[in-house]
């Protein structure tokens, strides 16, 4: 299954979410190490007046990143919009992506993000701008819709298209649910039989059998997966392993191994304490030790509680590594002894 948006043929078909105060620099770098096909920035503002501050700048697309970049705006003006964009491909994004998923409140209250799709018009307006303020393929990020009533996926999906997005990818909720209740995908399978641009399923894929059957419900060329990579970026690999090789083909399930994860925790960890300044870099490193410390072995949840309150409340970067580092260190020993 081939996946191109614009002049990039991507390696896989399984993508990145984007998630703000996740998706950063190191942490695409650890994910596009387990494959993904493509990986989106952190949503940055299309203010251009906020590029000084510290959240836009450690936001911003790095020309030393792999291509193709995709950097994520939101806004809700069409020129101010576009010229995102264009500061965007000057800095060497390669691909811009529009944010009309976002549900966040801050957002909505600006009619941004998701608070769009109320408004196709003002869409159209968006997209039309955009696209023609760069030289470099625009892509789209939407839900189903405002609220169950209002689902109008479809509709925003086919001016889309008119307006020339490279790539569409919905998340199988409306803006109303946020994150409660399940993701639906009969909207976007519908969407995926409408309109002829690739088309990305997202939400609520756990595993490799929700992958697959998703895959196969909606048609579409692609899936996205968010909150599931928190804490085991490796599942790009599981997940594509487990689609491309046959259940009798050893290939279909090869686990990666502790050591492996250590080690690519503690890099991930090392990139977090060189992109950001030190009590910063520690704070942020905090969530993902949380996450990458839960998903490793079944816990007795007093010893982790425990084991987490202590590195937490590590303030000094070089010493949250190297507890960090104690702790896979006696994981990875324990459990090979337990096995021998
Ligand atoms: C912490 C967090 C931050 C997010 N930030 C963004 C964002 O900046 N832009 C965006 O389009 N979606 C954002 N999302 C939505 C995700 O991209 C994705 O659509 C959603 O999490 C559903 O996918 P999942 O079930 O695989 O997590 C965010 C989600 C989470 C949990």
């Amino acid at each position: 299954m081939s996946l191109n948006i614009g002049p990039y043929k991507l390696r896989s078909h399984l993508l990145l979410a984007p998630m703000a105060g996740i998706t950063d620099k190191p942490y695409r770098e650890i994910c596009q190490y387990f494959g993904a096909g493509l990986t989106y920035s952190e949503m940055i503002s299309s203010d251009l007046s906020l590029l000084k501050t510290r959240k836009t700048q450690n936001r911003l697309l790095q020309s030393s990143e792999p291509e193709p970049r995709t950097v994520q705006i939101l806004g809700t003006d069409p020129r101010v919009m576009a010229e995102s964009a264009q500061f965007n491909q000057s800095i060497g994004a390669n691909i811009i992506d529009i944010n009309m998923g976002c549900p966040a409140k801050k957002v909505c209250s600006k009619a941004a993000g998701s608070a769009l799709m109320k408004e196709p018009k003002l869409v159209k307006e968006i997209l039309n701008h955009v696209v023609k303020a760069v030289s470099i393929p625009v892509t789209l990020k939407i839900r189903t819709g405002w609220e169950t009533k209002h689902r109008n996926a479809l509709e925003i999906a086919k001016i889309a298209e008119d307006c020339g997005i490279s790539l569409l990818s919905i998340h199988g909720r409306t803006r109303k649910q946020a994150y409660t209740g399940f993701a639906e995908f009969e909207t976007i399978r519908q969407i995926k039989q409408a309109i002829d641009i690739p088309i990305i399923a997202n939400g609520d894929i756990y595993c490799a059998e929700d992958a697959k059957f998703i895959l196969k419900y909606t048609q579409a060329d692609g899936l996205m997966l968010g909150r599931i990579t928190r804490g085991q970026p490796w599942v790009f690999e599981e997940i594509s392993n487990a689609l491309n090789h046959q259940k009798n083909d050893p290939k279909h399930k090869s686990p990666i191994s502790l050591e492996t994860k250590k080690i690519i925790i503690l890099k991930h960890l090392r990139g977090i304490h060189k992109h950001y300044e030190d009590k910063q870099a520690v704070c942020i490193a905090r969530k993902h030790i949380g996450w990458y410390l839960s998903n490793l072995i079944n816990w007795d949840e007093n010893l982790l509680k425990s084991i987490r309150t202590e590195i937490f409340s590590i303030t000094v970067a070089e010493k949250q590594y190297q507890k960090l580092e104690e702790i896979l260190i006696i994981l990875i020993t324990k459990r090979l002894s337990a096995t021998l």
